[in-house]
């Protein structure tokens, strides 16, 4: 895989050429299921059975899969297409439905509360900081008032840490801090959850942190 560099558009071309050269298995963020935090998520019933969700920057498909065979209404978009191929390939080797699309976060053609849910897991991270405003206004313009956006990111942050961590290239181009989560989601959402992570805490030390969230949309 080429080195990952900071425009938005270097960004949206570092995922285009992936891919297209790289297996599933080689690139570093795809899994072949759901995270732990978004099944339990369903499994607690804070995502209400059959309601409708987003997965903004689906990549190959793995959550969107899960969700549409957990029983949601599930829509999935991501900018590459090869990614998107792979995803519908999946769903229908299980027979699910899902609405898959090819598109950009920033250009979505879904109306105005359309979605009960929007799930993202390393989408918003891709955006620069100039595009967060403008990614957290659509996301909030389709979902419903009172529905839920699940955010997992990339955190600029270590426990305990305010200022940065600019300690290796990966979190200084993807890593967003608390105040940076503050200003793209406080002005339209709630924040019901705000957990910062490690994947391997113990094995690697060093290994980046991670932020989940969820945000309420508030009712205007
Ligand atoms: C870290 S990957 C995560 C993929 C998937 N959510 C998963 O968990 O496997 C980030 C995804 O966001 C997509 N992406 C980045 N910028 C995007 C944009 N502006 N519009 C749509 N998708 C975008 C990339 O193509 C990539 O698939």
């Amino acid at each position: 895989m080429n080195a990952i560099s900071n425009t938005g558009q270097e960004i949206r071309e570092y995922y285009l050429n992936c891919y297209e050269t790289t297996a599933p298995a080689g690139q570093q963020w795809t899994t072949a299921t759901a995270a732990p935090e978004l099944v339990s998520l369903v499994r607690s019933g804070a995502l209400p059975q059959g309601a409708s969700v987003l997965d903004i920057g689906c990549g190959v498909g793995s959550e969107s899969v899960y969700l549409a065979g957990a029983g949601f209404k599930v829509t999935a978009v991501d900018i590459a297409p090869q990614a998107v191929e792979r995803g519908r390939a999946l769903a229908e080797v299980y027979g699910y439905s899902v609405d898959w699309h090819v598109g950009d976060v920033l250009d979505l053609p879904f109306g105005q509360g359309t979605f009960d849910a929007v799930t993202d897991r390393g989408c918003f991270h891709c955006l620069r900081a100039h595009e967060r405003e403008r990614f957290a206004q659509e996301v909030a313009r389709m979902l419903r008032p009172g529905g839920l956006y699940v955010l997992r990111c990339v955190s600029s942050q270590r426990p305990g840490q305010v200022r940065p961590d600019d300690a290796s290239h990966f979190v200084r181009t993807f890593g967003v801090s608390s105040t940076e989560l503050w200003e793209a989601f406080g002005p339209h959402f709630q924040a019901e959850h705000m957990e910062l992570g490690s994947a391997s805490p113990d094995a690697d030390p060093s290994s980046p942190y991670g932020w989940y969230c969820l945000w309420r949309r508030r009712a205007e």
